[in-house]
């Protein structure tokens, strides 16, 4: 029976790890630690094993793992204007102080990304190269699950569908080439698996492992599956390489513009990251389908 603390409880993953840990037995206690309670949801709330606690990565002292036997961080993005790499190293030592003063954490499960291996040219995803460089050894036991594109991304989708002719908008090109893609809960359920195994022994520490849903996917797989769900021909707009930083530029903060392209980049035929996209030893894929995540959001 283990006690776990979640260090951005908000974070799409961390919300999905809490889900899983609690309808598991082997779960103690879950510590989830927001810097903003009022984003606590409510079916976490009244659960008798979850406790919410007041935490920002920004602050160490703010971060109290005392008790917990297994430690879930998932370094948020930074969307602020700050230098993201400075940024995450802060918040990574924060955390890592933090760690210091609790003796009884005896693993780390750190949340990273595909690509984070490369110390270049991979945009945002600079926030889990660092993060990882940093925490790598910071405790007895370190599993670093290396996700591939959240499945759920898609979800915007819904909205240009209802448009005449039903289209949707994807920086994935050409359109018939495959990356890893997986489903937020099937991220829960590994992690949480990851954390209540807290004391056996790894494969390597500390452990990587690419985290990739059943198979991987392209636009022309997203089209299908959309297709399939709403009954309707739909015509994906692909963004070719050159038209990525207006794209972005519609669609996020100015300062991360250039970080979503480089990040998409690294992603498309010729980039840094492609040649980790087939399976290699201990990658662990998901079971959900592409289909099926879209779906559930669709009848959402
Ligand atoms: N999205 C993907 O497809 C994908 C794929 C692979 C890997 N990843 C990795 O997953 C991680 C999360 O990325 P995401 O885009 O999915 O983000 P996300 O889960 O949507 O995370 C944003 C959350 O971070 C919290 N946060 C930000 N700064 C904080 C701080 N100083 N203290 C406490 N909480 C803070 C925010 O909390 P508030 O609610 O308080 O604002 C917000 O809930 C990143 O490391 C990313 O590289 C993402």
């Amino acid at each position: 029976m283990a006690q776990i603390s979640i260090v951005p409880a908000s974070t799409q993953a961390g919300k999905a790890t809490i889900s899983a840990l609690l309808s598991d037995e082997k779960t103690a206690r879950i510590v989830g630690i927001y810097r903003d309670l009022t984003k606590v949801p409510s079916e976490f709330i009244t659960h008798p094993k979850f406790i919410a606690s007041q935490g920002d990565i920004a602050s160490s002292p703010s971060l109290d793992f005392s008790n917990s036997d297994a430690v879930f961080y998932i370094p948020p993005p930074v969307y602020d204007g700050s230098d993201v790499g400075e940024t995450a190293r802060k918040h990574a030592e924060n955390v890592k102080e933090a760690l210091t003063k609790a003796p009884s954490v005896k693993r780390l499960v750190l949340f990273s990304s595909m690509g984070s291996q490369y110390d270049r040219d991979i945009g945002i995803l600079r926030v889990n190269y660092v993060s990882d460089q940093i925490l790598k050894d910071s405790v007895a036991e370190v599993v670093i699950p290396r996700p591939g594109y959240f499945q759920e991304n898609w979800q915007h989708a819904f909205q240009t569908l209802k448009l005449d002719p039903p289209v949707f908008y994807t920086p994935i090109s050409p359109a018939s080439h495959k990356i890893p893609m997986i489903s937020i809960e099937d991220i829960g359920t590994i992690c949480a698996q990851k954390l209540l195994e807290v004391g056996q022994p790894l494969l390597s520490n500390p452990h990587f492992f690419n985290l990739y849903g059943p198979r991987n996917y392209s636009s022309l797989d997203v089209k299908t599956a959309l297709e399939e769900i709403s009954g309707k021909a739909i015509e994906p707009i692909v963004i070719s390489k050159d038209q990525l930083a207006s794209f972005f530029a519609e669609r996020g903060p100015p300062s991360v513009v250039q970080e979503m392209v480089d990040m998409t980049t690294a992603a498309l035929p010729g980039g840094i990251m492609v040649e980790t996209f087939d399976d290699e030893d201990g990658t662990v894929r998901g079971t959900t389908e592409l289909v099926e995540t879209l779906r559930k959001i669709y009848q959402s």
